[in-house]
């Protein structure tokens, strides 16, 4: 058994472990990449203060996020395709994040559905819901979601047509994967990987397949954000959708002043400062350092969350310190996931609590909702002088 210390640790694994095509569609951005390359190397411009001689007995990294009480500021983002990292992977990383306290948000584009992961948890997770032209569709999945006992609905605001990510247009993604001979040869190489999947009926789009109008086998999340993601969605839409569901809403993809004011006044339960892992909108600038003039434009109005590039405990800390009040890691649970299934998700969630604990005591904070930016030095041209 290999010694896990780090986020990269996970990531070495899974890149063996999991056939390429998966690898590459989680280790992409749009285009140049330069926005999912700067969503983590901005990270490294931040500095944090040392301080000395605190008492750092009594410390603890629990905080809560819209009212609901967390083990750290650290829930599990939506990622489509999860049970193509793993067989089953939306249930192991929801069961993983059930047992650690934090919470696991299913993504609309995954291979289990609402209800297989409803069905194998017991704590309410979050479901994330893509605006689509068929209401009914989303209407049903709102029903789908409150039957679930989903405690929140997470929309996503930035990806009404899909950016362009090369590696997935060469790679020919798809779930399953076509049985060419490429895949086939790179599937032999990963025994565990093929042997699980070949153990577990959840294979394809389990959310959508069979529950929108004409369509049986999706395999493919190209065609229907081609065909059926809404070009139209507007702020009218968005209140049609928060009137039917009722309950808590979280507004995802938000990375700009502008918009984050217009959702803060909207009424929102949360935002999400996040451009969606660099995946969508290549030259858009980090989430990281959008944060502090987010925070600013919204005052106390709206629960500000963040995603986009966290690999770490200290990540974790930098963006609360910057203001968030919470996080969310992606690519760093399905780095644990590919590489070790459940128990690689819990890993990941152990190494990134471990980091900002002791990165709490060593910066003199016992509370994980005391960070400020009183820790940090951050360079005067951090969030950038743009004409
Ligand atoms: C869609 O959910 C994606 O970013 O691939």
């Amino acid at each position: 058994m290999p010694v896990i210390t780090c986020i990269d640790d996970l990531k070495r694994l899974y890149e063996k472990r999991v056939p390429k095509m998966f690898y590459d569609y989680a280790e992409s951005g749009s285009y140049t990449e330069q926005t999912f390359r700067e969503n983590s190397s901005d990270y490294q411009k931040i500095r944090l203060r040392q301080r000395v001689a605190v008492d750092m007995t009594g410390r603890t990294t629990e905080t809560t996020m819209i009212g609901r009480k967390v083990a750290m500021p650290v829930a599990l983002a939506p990622v489509g395709l999860t049970g193509m990292q793993c067989a089953d992977g939306e249930i192991k990383a929801a069961r993983a994040a059930e047992a650690f306290g934090v919470p696991f948000t299913l993504s609309t584009m995954s291979i289990c559905s609402i209800e297989d992961v409803a069905e194998h948890t017991s704590a309410p997770f979050w479901f994330q819901l893509y605006v689509m032209k068929d209401e009914d569709f989303v209407d049903s999945a709102i029903e789908r979601a409150r039957k679930a006992k989903c405690s929140a609905i997470v929309l996503t605001l930035d990806l009404q047509i899909l950016g362009q990510r090369h590696k997935d247009l060469k790679n020919g993604l798809s779930a399953p994967p076509r049985l060419t001979l490429p895949n086939i040869l790179d599937m032999m190489t990963k025994p565990g990987w093929s042997l699980r999947m070949l153990g577990t009926k959840r294979r394809t789009f389990r959310n959508i397949a069979g529950h929108a109008k004409g369509v049986k086998n999706m395999s493919s999340l190209m065609s229907w954000t081609n065909e059926q993601f809404d070009p139209k969605l507007d702020w009218s839409k968005i209140a049609r959708i928060r009137d039917q569901w009722g309950g808590k809403l979280i507004l995802k993809g938000i990375n700009d002043p502008e918009d984050a004011r217009i959702a803060a006044d909207f009424g929102a339960d949360a935002i999400i400062v996040s451009n969606h892992g660099g995946r969508q909108l290549d030259g858009g600038v980090s989430s990281i350092r959008m944060l502090p003039s987010i925070v600013r434009a919204v005052g106390d109005k709206v629960e500000v969350h963040l995603d986009g590039g966290i690999r770490s405990g200290q990540d974790v800390f930098k963006a609360l310190a910057l203001g968030a009040k919470s996080t969310y890691i992606g690519r760093s649970f399905v780095y644990g996931l590919g590489a070790m299934g459940q128990a690689g998700v819990t890993r990941a969630l152990e190494v990134i609590q471990k980091e900002l604990d002791i990165t709490m005591a060593l910066t003199g904070v016992q509370r994980a909702t005391d960070i400020s930016r009183n820790q940090l030095l951050v360079p005067k041209d951090f969030e950038g002088d743009w004409a």
